[in-house]
């Protein structure tokens, strides 16, 4: 029976505010699958703002291997199922190798595309966009888009699916590099740093007339302003705050503007991406069209090795990534 020598990330203390390296370990194991077993070496892993709040609330335990999004591929298998050098995604990442009963796996058959697109743009944060933006947010064709966190990996979707709708689209980001990135690459029609502005003021001038659909990233002074210049029958679909997620339950600041939705009839409603699982496959039609005609773009910031996976997750929360924040784990191997 081959032994494989395993690096995995634990979580060995609860952060307080922002995670340190101090709270998360790199160790080693020696894993010694039986011949049942799938053998899967992790090639990428996603790095997710919603790992951050798992880190406090318990999701998360301490002294195991944590675990997320990752795609491997098959090195070892009798399963006809999962032959050797299939690729499969999972819920395994923070590890190099992942030994599975196969219960846990789906196969990914890529098209042209990276292999990667699938931990995002092709992925559960691709389906969150689309899914937010045209079923929760109810988008038609050239209203008044406001997205927060726009440079991040939903937002970036969100962006331009507003835009492939003839929308007016504004979003926010934390660097003028992402403002240049929003506007000169998405094509977006608006984009300001909200860490040297006034959120509110932005959104005046670049969406004078109003908002018809807030796709709502951040939460605290984003929903304040955002909401406060909310149209008549507005939407703002809630998809993330990650405004609140260092905070303790992940509490947000204060929104004083609420008194908007009354007589402008405004709706609010929060959803998870497994809402969407039944539009999955016109999900991945829509977007394969869409990247094909230069339409759907994406960017990934990648970080090498686990050793490097709690910097990525620390990064994320600091805003160090454009696109995706994704882990390399290995280039793929031979089988063994
Ligand atoms: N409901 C669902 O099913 C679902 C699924 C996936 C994701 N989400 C949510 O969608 C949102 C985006 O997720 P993602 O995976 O695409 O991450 P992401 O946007 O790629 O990365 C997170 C970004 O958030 C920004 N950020 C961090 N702290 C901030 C703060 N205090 N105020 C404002 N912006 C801050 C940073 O960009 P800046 O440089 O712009 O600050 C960072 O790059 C998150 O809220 C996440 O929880 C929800």
């Amino acid at each position: 029976m081959t032994q494989l020598h395993n690096r995995e990330i634990h979580l060995t203390s609860r952060p307080d505010g922002m995670p340190v390296p101090e709270n998360f370990a790199l160790v080693e194991t020696t894993l010694t699958p039986e011949d049942s077993d799938i053998v899967v070496q992790n090639l990428y892993m996603s790095v997710d703002p919603a790992m951050r709040p798992a880190l406090s609330n318990g999701q998360t335990p301490l002294g195991k291997a944590m675990t997320g999004g990752a795609i491997g591929k098959v090195i070892r298998s009798a399963s006809a199922d999962y032959p050797v050098g299939a690729y499969v995604i999972h819920r395994c990442g923070f590890r190099e190798y992942h030994v599975s009963d196969g219960s846990d796996l789906s196969l990914i058959t890529p098209e042209d595309e990276a292999i990667t697109t699938h931990l995002h743009i092709l992925g559960g944060t691709g389906l969150t966009a689309y899914g937010g933006l045209l079923v929760i947010g109810e988008l038609k064709d050239k209203e008044n888009v406001f997205v927060s966190a726009a440079a991040g990996a939903v937002g970036s979707v969100a962006c331009q699916i507003a835009k492939i709708h003839d929308c007016r689209v504004a979003g926010s980001c934390g660097s003028d590099e992402k403002v240049t990135y929003l506007k000169d690459e998405l094509g977006i029609d608006y984009a300001f740093n909200y860490k040297s502005t006034s959120i509110a003021r932005e959104l005046h001038i670049g969406l004078p007339d109003g908002i018809d659909v807030y796709f709502e990233n951040v939460g605290g002074a984003h929903l304040d302003a955002a909401c406060g210049q909310m149209r008549p029958l507005g939407r703002i679909p809630v998809c993330g705050m990650i405004s609140a997620y260092n905070n303790k339950g992940a509490r947000s600041e204060g929104v004083t503007t609420l008194a908007n939705m009354i007589y402008n009839r405004v709706t609010m409603r929060g959803f998870v991406v497994y809402e969407f699982n039944h539009l999955r496959s016109q999900f991945l039609s829509d977007m394969r069209q869409w990247m094909r005609e230069g339409r759907m773009k994406y960017q990934e910031t990648v970080m090498e090795g686990i050793e490097n996976a709690p910097a990525a997750l620390i990064g994320l929360l600091h805003g160090e990534n454009t696109g995706k924040m994704l882990v390399r784990l290995a280039e793929g191997s031979a089988a063994v």
